[in-house]
């Protein structure tokens, strides 16, 4: 049986503030920053110390993985950054307010941006100044026809051959590997795993900064799957992932 870790970032400025963030390339939050050496002392205590990492080419994936990797005295292994691991693009929404959003467009309407499976956002234009067209990272990549917005099937489409092609050789070949990336670059990859429906995969919301065990049997099948740590606050951060959306009390 083998164990993959999974962390989603650490709290990150615009999750502080309830906004759209996407491929935004936002820093950590004060408290993000403290998640993401608590997530490294999880992973230390459970006794999985990574062998690899991947994570995505956005900082608070990155600086989540450092500050863990430091707890974790595993600052020596080999670190993948990729963009295929990047959050979903949430198109014309990045930077908007997501409860206000609720307000504008009503809850219904965001929570199918949010969670629908094959519904894209609204695009985001070539020429708007938040467009990543010109950043340098994304050069010579396939990451161009994302920009304009992705449905989470897209999203899938990318994480899909990453995990394939490098990650699940590593698990099975006896890595232990972490994966730290963002709430909708691993609800694809679970999808993948857990061979979900698009319907159960709605359903699924993941707090910052926790680290999410899958157990994988030798066929890469999910054996079982848990939160490290305390599950009474694991699921108030999951229900409050959730509540993003609605419209503020
Ligand atoms: C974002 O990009 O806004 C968040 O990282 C994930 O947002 P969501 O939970 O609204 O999909």
């Amino acid at each position: 049986m083998k164990k993959l870790v999974l962390l989603r970032h650490g709290q990150s400025v615009w999750n502080l503030e309830n906004r759209f963030t996407g491929w935004t390339d936002v820093e950590l939050s004060p408290a993000g920053l403290l998640e993401a050496v608590e997530a490294g002392r999880l992973i230390k205590d459970a006794g999985l110390l990574p062998d690899i990492a991947y994570t995505s080419v956005l900082q608070r994936a990155i600086k989540t993985l450092w500050l863990g990797l430091e707890v974790c005295e595993r600052m020596w292994i080999p670190t993948v950054p990729d963009w295929r691991l990047n959050e979903r693009h949430y198109g014309a929404l990045q930077g908007l307010d997501k409860a206000e959003t609720a307000a504008k467009y009503g809850e219904q309407q965001v929570l199918v941006w949010r969670r629908s499976y094959d519904t894209a956002p609204p695009l985001l234009a070539e020429s708007d100044p938040r467009s990543e067209r010109h950043d340098p990272r994304y050069e010579q990549t396939e990451a161009l026809k994302a920009m304009a917005g992705e449905t989470l099937e897209d999203t899938v489409a990318r994480v899909v051959p990453l995990w394939e092609q490098a990650m699940a050789p590593m698990v099975q070949s006896g890595r232990q590997v972490l994966v730290v990336a963002h709430g909708n670059s691993l609800r694809a990859l679970i999808k993948h795993l857990g061979r979900h429906t698009r319907e159960e995969i709605m359903e699924l919301n993941i707090p910052t900064g926790i680290p999410l065990i899958y157990e994988l049997d030798d066929q890469g099948s999910v054996l079982d799957h848990y939160y490290l740590g305390d599950p009474d606050k694991v699921a108030v951060l999951t229900q409050a992932v959730a509540n993003q959306g609605r419209l503020q009390s």
